[in-house]
């Protein structure tokens, strides 16, 4: 694992980490995910990038005929497996997200809170390319993240609003939201995006 990533394996040994269990607001996030990853109609083949301690892969498990999860930080990836032991239709990567490759193709992809992790913008776009190509023609893309300005005093290469402006360079946006809490920490954009069933077309 990279060392950059071993500042998140420490947090990944947290009982909750990030509080995605606990904190109201992380629940009110991962419900709208949700909500707009269900939105588009049956999911045959979904992947999930970055499941942290498994909290949206136990939300997103049922609903999805199959499930790839990709993490870079193994620990995330035994805890979120374990958590999700009761289904058998989940494979797990640990892989980064600017560098995996499948041969497989999805019908969905979210990818929330991650890509700031990134350490500059050319990895954001990597990734994002790496993303958009493992996506079917009318596949739907689900992406959240807290807001330029808040991951770049976080001391993050860039947000929400950057990485929606590359990923609105390939797909279409169908839907936005913002989700807030009551502390300046909690402000994320969540948007859903649909690929073109036209090969040539936006891309
Ligand atoms: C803050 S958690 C977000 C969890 C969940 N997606 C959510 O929205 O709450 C970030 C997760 O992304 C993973 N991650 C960070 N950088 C990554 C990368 N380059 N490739 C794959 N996973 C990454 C971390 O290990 C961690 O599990």
């Amino acid at each position: 694992m990279d060392k950059k990533y071993e500042i998140l394996d420490r947090e990944l040994t947290a009982d909750d980490p990030w509080r995605l269990d606990s904190s109201r607001f992380e629940r009110k996030r991962l419900t709208q995910m949700l909500r707009l990853s269900l939105s588009q109609g049956i999911i045959t083949n979904a992947l999930e990038v970055g499941c942290a301690a498994g909290a949206f892969t136990q939300m997103l498990a049922p609903h999805c005929e199959r499930l790839t999860v990709v993490d870079v930080v193994p620990r995330a990836v035994g805890r979120a497996s374990k958590r999700t032991n009761r289904w058998s239709h989940i494979t797990w990567i640990a892989a980064d997200v600017h560098q995996f490759s499948t041969a497989d193709r999805f019908d969905l992809i979210v990818v929330a809170e991650v890509l700031y992790y990134l350490s500059d913008l050319a990895e954001m776009r990597k990734a994002i390319g790496n993303l958009v190509g493992v996506l079917v023609p009318g596949g739907h893309l689900v992406f959240g993240s807290a807001r330029d300005a808040r991951c770049r005093r976080w001391g993050h290469p860039a947000g929400a609003e950057t990485v929606i402006g590359m990923l609105n360079e390939t797909l279409i946006e169908v839907e936005r939201l913002q989700c807030r809490g009551a502390s300046d920490n909690e402000d994320c954009l969540i948007a859903c995006f649909r690929k073109s069933i036209q090969p040539d077309c936006r891309l």
